[in-house]
């Protein structure tokens, strides 16, 4: 799961993935990620955690790190949440198979409707509410297709 500071949307998205696996018994690992390096080593955002357990999720114990190329190595599946994250990813990508890992996410939920999780960081709490939302519907949507 990537974004841009791997503190909102994308821990959001590795938490809820890895809850429902975990609960399903799934052999999948999930991790996520941020195109820049801006908050290497910090938790997610409070507002971001708030939510996440406002819905008994937590996803405090995750750290903020940058994607880099070797992350093309070990994971099979590549999930942006917006189109700039898909770019700066596929920017890395060193083959046609790095690139065929990349997907949006919300491709997963909402085929053909080229749809965006928004980044939140600087709006209001409506903002958060409104990516767990599309966050959890998607993985929904990828965990139907993990069974
Ligand atoms: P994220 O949100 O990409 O969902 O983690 C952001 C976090 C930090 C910043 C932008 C977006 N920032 O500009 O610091």
């Amino acid at each position: 799961m990537v974004c841009l500071g791997n503190i909102c949307r994308s821990p959001l998205a590795d938490g809820l993935l890895r809850d429902k696996i975990n609960t399903l018994k799934l052999n999948v690992i999930v991790d996520s990620a941020g195109t820049s390096g801006h908050h290497i080593g910090e938790s997610p955002d409070n507002r971001m955690t708030a939510k996440a357990l406002e819905y008994k999720h937590d996803i405090s114990n995750l750290r903020s790190r940058q994607f880099s190329a070797i992350d093309f190595e070990n994971f099979d599946l590549i999930y942006a949440m917006d189109k700039s994250n898909y770019q700066n990813i596929i920017a890395l990508a060193r083959s046609s198979s790095d690139i065929d890992k990349v997907k949006m996410i919300l491709d997963e939920s909402h085929p053909g409707e080229k749809m965006e999780v928004p980044d939140p960081y600087y709006g209001g709490e409506q903002g958060f509410e409104n990516v767990y939302r599309l966050i959890d519907k998607a993985t929904d949507c990828i965990i139907k297709k993990l069974k």
